[in-house]
């Protein structure tokens, strides 16, 4: 049985990937950072069947701290690592750059070295997934493909390359088996409640029951090329399955504006989104990435991949959930007023 160790399991990817992983009959083992409250709210359904719970561990550790890291390699011995734990905020990484710096670009290095050491005493090629990001292109002309130069743009793109760098690095230099995954944005119902897609979900659901009635936003004009996070999980997977280790972008091959994305989520709820949003320019970065459009066509040569949701089918997805929480969360007021 294949043992695979995640960070950043309870973000995101992280809850989809366990469940895909699971579903494989991997071994799961999940990083946890320690905080006052537990955040397990997008893994807390593996437990229930028909998911394996009994193949789930969770187990606690940090990218700023190595000895943690070189803990769990040694504990867990796992077959692949996927290293998907960030500060993956765009705009939060502004405010605090040192922080994202040191985890989401010197934490890719500490898993790295951790790796190597943990070679060179059980002769393991453990194999290293890196969640690299579109981000990093910045304003490159699009499409952008895995021969596209970077032009990052902002302290959480910066660290990434930085990421994405030492992955290849420790690929060459020490023949380990380290791919990076350049990914597009992708979305779903488990996403971040402060990523614009969400944030809209959320608003335009709660609008529509009256919960809400403004929903602030920032620049509309950026272009996205959005997809849904349980087909860009598969992604990951398959890249530790081939014979050789590579870098690949995965993404729709679409680009939609915010603008676009906001009357598409207003109009499957019957609403003018005119009516109700209004610009904020605490919403607006230093510097922004103006248009994002992958070609994912070595992904699907090599991998066999494509992407499955297109823009519509992702709206309809996160706003039904969403709608569904705003009903019960009027439930449960007018409950407890009574
Ligand atoms: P996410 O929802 O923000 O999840 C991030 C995860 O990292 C969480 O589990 C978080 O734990 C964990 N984490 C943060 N700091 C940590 C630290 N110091 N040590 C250990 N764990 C830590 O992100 P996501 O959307 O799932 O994305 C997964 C990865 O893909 C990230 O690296 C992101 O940068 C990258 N990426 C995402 C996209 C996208 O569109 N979603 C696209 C390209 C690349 P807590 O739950 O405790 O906060
Ligand atoms: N978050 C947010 N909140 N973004 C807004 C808002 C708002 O109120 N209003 C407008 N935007 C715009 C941003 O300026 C940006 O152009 C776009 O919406 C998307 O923002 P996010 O959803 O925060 O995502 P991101 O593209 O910056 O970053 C995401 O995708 C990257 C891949 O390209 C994150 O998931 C990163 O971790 C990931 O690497």
């Amino acid at each position: 049985m294949k043992k695979a160790l995640i960070t950043g399991i309870t973000g995101q990817d992280g809850s989809f990937l366990a469940e895909l992983l699971l579903e494989k009959g991997y071994e799961v083992y999940g990083v946890v950072r320690r905080s006052s409250t537990i955040p397990k709210s997008r893994i807390e359904h593996l437990y229930i069947e028909p998911h394996n719970s009994t193949k789930l561990f969770l187990e606690y550790g940090d990218l700023s701290d190595g000895s943690s890291l070189r803990h769990l390699l040694s504990k867990i011995q796992p077959d692949e690592v996927y290293n998907l734990a960030a500060q993956s905020h765009v705009r939060i990484s502004f405010d605090q750059p040192e922080y994202t710096n040191d985890v989401t670009g010197m934490g890719v290095l500490r898993l790295l070295e951790a790796l190597k050491e943990y070679k060179s005493y059980t002769k393991k090629d453990v194999k290293f997934y890196q969640a690299s990001s579109s981000e990093m292109f910045g304003d490159a002309p699009a499409p952008q493909n895995e021969l596209t130069p970077f032009r990052p743009r902002s302290p959480y793109a910066i660290a990434k390359v930085s990421g994405y760098w030492h992955t290849i690095n420790y690929r060459e230099a020490y023949g380990m088996f380290c791919c990076n995954g350049i990914l597009f944005n992708h979305e779903s119902e488990r996403r971040g409640e402060n990523f614009v897609t969400r944030k809209i979900t959320l608003a335009a659901s709660r609008i529509k029951v009256g919960l809400q009635d403004k929903l602030f936003l920032g620049n509309l004009d950026a272009k996205r090329d959005w997809g849904y996070a349980k087909d860009y999980v598969e992604a990951m997977w398959l890249m530790l399955q081939q014979d050789k280790p590579d870098d690949y972008v995965i993404a729709t091959g679409e680009t939609y504006s915010i603008k676009d994305f906001l009357s598409a989520v207003f109009e499957e709820l019957d609403l003018d989104w005119g009516k109700y949003v209004e610009i904020d320019s605490y919403y607006y970065r230093p510097t922004e990435v103006n248009l994002l459009l992958g070609d994912a066509s070595k992904a699907e040569k090599k991998l066999n991949w494509k992407a499955k949701t297109k823009l519509n089918d992702l709206v309809k997805i996160m706003v039904k959930n969403d709608l569904l929480l705003a009903k019960q969360e009027l439930h449960n007021k007018s409950f407890k007023n009574e």
